[in-house]
């Protein structure tokens, strides 16, 4: 190391080697002497001496980068004994190649940032996945994504989950930012939440096939008799068989509809009944159509879900999901040309290991995350938990955002089934608020430290939407006028 020169842990250095560039991060350094330790020991302890030797200071690093002919990808070999190395603060780091439409950081080098590093919207429908413990910065890494969708629209638009209700106006004790400080929130923003009054899933929309997403759990006999229902009492089906049902019991909704069995009656109307009238008032609209009509026309809809009950939570985001899903997917099927004017769709899903779980019964979400690239929809899995994560769903989130994870058990999931982060779990462990490592196949094909954007400083730099609305008069000026205005009626009024 040359007299002068610096290195720190996680610095990033540069390696020329021949034809071939090298990138590596610092991750152990050593100070020792050509001395073996007893010797060193020995002569510490001013009983002998020895010599003579030199004193040095090793580096390790992990090279995680190579650059040949033009072509950036993970090393393939390693650099020579005595090639230079240099510290990339003084490269050009526009090489590396790390800029993507969606910026959500820039590279980080130790505790120095350098170019910006960013996702391309052709990586959407390959799935994506932030996984952060408690406090890591998964809320701020999402609120700036989103932000950029939003800036793209409608190349791009997004569907979010918030399950913690943070993503309108932050959350804290401090006040915070949120999407509702974006400048064109107005145009290029819906918020739906049962506190708007704006979440309502009217019963008169709810054919037997919606209630099965609702109730996935529903029976096929359930089904068959729900199908029943429909045909006997149309759209109002579970307005009229809960009042049949409250009033003459299974017997007489039974006949009704021409069906006998007790308990499979029984267990669909206890289903109904769970459906609460502040969601689900008996009308004909459906908030499920205004999210997938606002979404084919680039406006991003944030779900507000906080508040609810899990279950209830449960079956507004699957439904709304399935939904949408659906409606990217028939649109692929029957009309192409429409189909590729719709923008390229990212739903976020909060506690996504409550969806993903190998545990618990399917959901539309693994679904999507395995069948729906091909209608351009990505899925991005945010969690504290990713080894809660299904394998097969996990292997498919082609870019990740990896941030501070505590337990060891999520972090050996995450070291262990990331191509590219084999070495990483100690630096996961170490990572600070809003640190990740960044994977984003195929484009990024290593792990990049980067930090993320803090979503404040992202509006900061913002210019604020020009509307192109004509300059209004100066508040001097307007103020005469008004003076002027009031004299006339005054003279008009009072005779
Ligand atoms: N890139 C960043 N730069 C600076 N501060 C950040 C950054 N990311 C997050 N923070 C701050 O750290 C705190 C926690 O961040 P955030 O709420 O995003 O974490 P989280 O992972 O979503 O936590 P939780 O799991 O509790 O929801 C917030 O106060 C936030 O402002
Ligand atoms: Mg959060």
């Amino acid at each position: 190391m040359n007299k002068n020169s610096n290195v720190f842990f996680g610095q990033i250095v540069k390696i020329t080697s021949g034809e071939r560039n090298f990138y590596a991060r610092v991750v152990n350094a050593r100070s020792s002497s050509t001395l073996e330790t007893g010797e060193q020991l020995r002569e510490a302890q001013g009983k002998e001496t020895f010599g003579p030797y030199s004193s040095y200071k090793s580096i390790e690093a992990i090279l995680f980068l190579e650059k040949h002919k033009g072509r950036i990808r993970s090393p393939t070999f390693n650099p020579n004994y005595m090639d230079k190395v240099i510290d990339t603060s003084s490269v050009d780091c526009s090489e590396l190649r790390l800029e993507g439409e969606l910026e959500i950081g820039r590279l980080r080098s130790g505790e120095t940032v350098l170019g910006s590093v960013g996702i391309n919207i052709d990586a959407i429908p390959y799935m994506m996945g932030m996984f952060g413990m408690t406090g890591s910065g998964k809320t701020n890494s999402e609120l700036v994504l989103n932000a950029q969708i939003i800036d793209h629209s409608p190349m791009t638009v997004g569907v979010i989950f918030d399950f913690a209700g943070q993503l309108l106006e932050g959350k804290g004790i401090k006040p915070q930012k949120g999407l509702r400080d974006h400048p064109s929130f107005h145009t290029k923003v819906n918020y739906y939440s049962t506190k708007e009054d704006k979440m309502k899933i009217g019963l008169y929309t709810l054919t037997p096939g919606k209630l099965q997403t609702l109730f996935p759990e529903i029976g096929y006999p359930q089904f068959r008799f729900a199908q029943k229902l429909y045909k006997v009492f149309g759209t109002e089906w579970i307005e009229k068989s809960l009042e049949i049902f409250a009033g003459g019991g299974y017997k007489e909704l039974g006949n009704k509809a021409g069906y006998g069995n007790k308990s499979v009656i029984e267990a669909l109307m206890m289903k109904l009944q769970h459906l609460s009238s502040d969601i689900y008032p008996p009308s004909n609209y459906n908030f499920v159509d205004s999210v997938i009509e606002n979404v084919s026309k680039g406006v991003t809809c944030l779900i507000d879900i906080s508040g609810l009950v899990a279950e209830e939570q449960h079956r507004i985001v699957t439904l709304t999901a399935t939904n949408v899903a659906q409606y990217y997917k028939k649109l692929w099927e029957t009309n192409n040309e429409a189909w590729q004017k719709l923008p390229t769709l990212l739903i976020t899903l909060e506690e996504a290991h409550e969806f993903l779980d190998p545990t618990k019964p399917r959901t539309i979400f693994s679904d999507i995350a395995l069948t729906y690239r091909k209608y351009r929809i990505g899925l991005n899995a945010v969690t504290p938990r990713p080894s809660k994560i299904n394998f097969d769903v996990f292997a498919e989130l082609w870019t990740k955002v990896i941030m501070k994870t505590e337990l060891s058990h999520d972090r050996r999931y995450l070291t262990e089934n990331t191509p590219y982060l084999e070495y990483s779990d100690t630096e996961i462990k170490m990572l600070d608020i809003g640190e990740a490592l960044l994977i984003s196949e195929p484009k990024i094909r290593f792990a990049v430290p980067i930090k993320a954007t803090h979503y404040p400083e992202y509006l900061d730099n913002k210019e604020p939407t020009d509307y192109h609305l004509p300059s209004s008069h100066a508040h001097a000026q307007m103020d005469a006028r008004l003076k002027q205005i009031r004299k006339a009626t005054d003279q008009v009024i009072m005779p």
